[in-house]
C-alpha cells in the first residue's frame, strides 16, 4: 500500500483517538477537519446545528484545506455518526477533493448506530473511488480499548 492519508472531524476526541491509532498502524498522514465556525460546545445546540446543515447538504467552511490528495492512494475518512450520518465538514472535504482511483475507507465511531447510512453517502459522493468496508467502533471514552479494537480489525484497514 503507498503512503495512507487519514482525514477525520472528532467533536469530543472519540474519533481523533481512532485515527490517531489508524496513523501509526499504516504510517499515514492525518489531516483534521476543522470547521471554521465551531459547533456548539452544547450537546442539544450541536444537535439543532447539525440537523439544520445536514439536512441542506451544507458544507461548512473549514479553517484549513489540503492543497491536494494525489500523493496518497488510500484514504481513511473518519467521522463521529451524527443524525446517522456523516458530519458536514466531512461533505465540505469529499466535495472538494478528486477520488479518482482512490481506495476509501470509511471509519466512524458512534452511541450505538454503527455507520447509519455513512458508507452510502460516501460512496454517492465519491463515485470514481473504491469505497471499502471500513471500521465502525462504538464510542466510549475508553481510548486503550478503542486503539485495541483498531489492532485487531487491522486485517480492514490494511
Ligand atoms: C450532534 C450529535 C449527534 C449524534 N447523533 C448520533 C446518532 O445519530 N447515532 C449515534 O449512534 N450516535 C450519535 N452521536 C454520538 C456520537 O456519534 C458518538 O458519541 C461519537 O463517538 C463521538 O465521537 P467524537 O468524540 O469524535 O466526536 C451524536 C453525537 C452528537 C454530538
Amino acid at each position: 500500500m503507498g503512503k495512507a492519508l487519514i482525514v477525520y472531524y472528532s467533536y469530543s476526541g472519540i474519533t481523533r483517538g481512532v485515527a490517531e491509532s489508524i496513523a501509526i498502524l499504516t504510517d499515514g498522514d492525518i489531516f483534521e477537519l476543522r470547521p471554521e465556525k465551531p459547533y456548539s460546545l452544547t450537546y442539544n445546540t450541536a444537535v439543532k446545528e447539525a440537523r439544520n446543515e445536514i439536512e441542506r447538504d451544507f458544507c461548512p467552511k473549514l479553517e484549513e484545506y489540503m492543497e491536494s490528495i494525489d500523493k496518497y492512494d488510500t484514504i481513511f475518512v473518519g467521522s463521529p455518526n451524527w443524525l446517522k450520518t456523516f458530519v458536514p465538514p466531512v461533505l465540505t472535504f469529499l466535495r472538494e477533493m478528486s477520488f479518482k482511483d482512490k481506495k476509501v475507507i470509511p471509519f466512524c465511531t458512534h452511541g450505538g448506530g454503527g455507520f447509519g447510512n455513512m458508507v452510502e453517502r460516501i460512496k454517492d459522493e465519491c463515485k470514481e473511488a473504491a469505497v471499502l468496508k471500513g471500521l465502525e467502533l462504538l464510542g466510549s471514552y475508553r481510548r486503550r480499548k478503542n486503539r485495541t479494537m483498531v489492532k485487531r480489525n487491522r486485517n480492514i484497514i490494511i
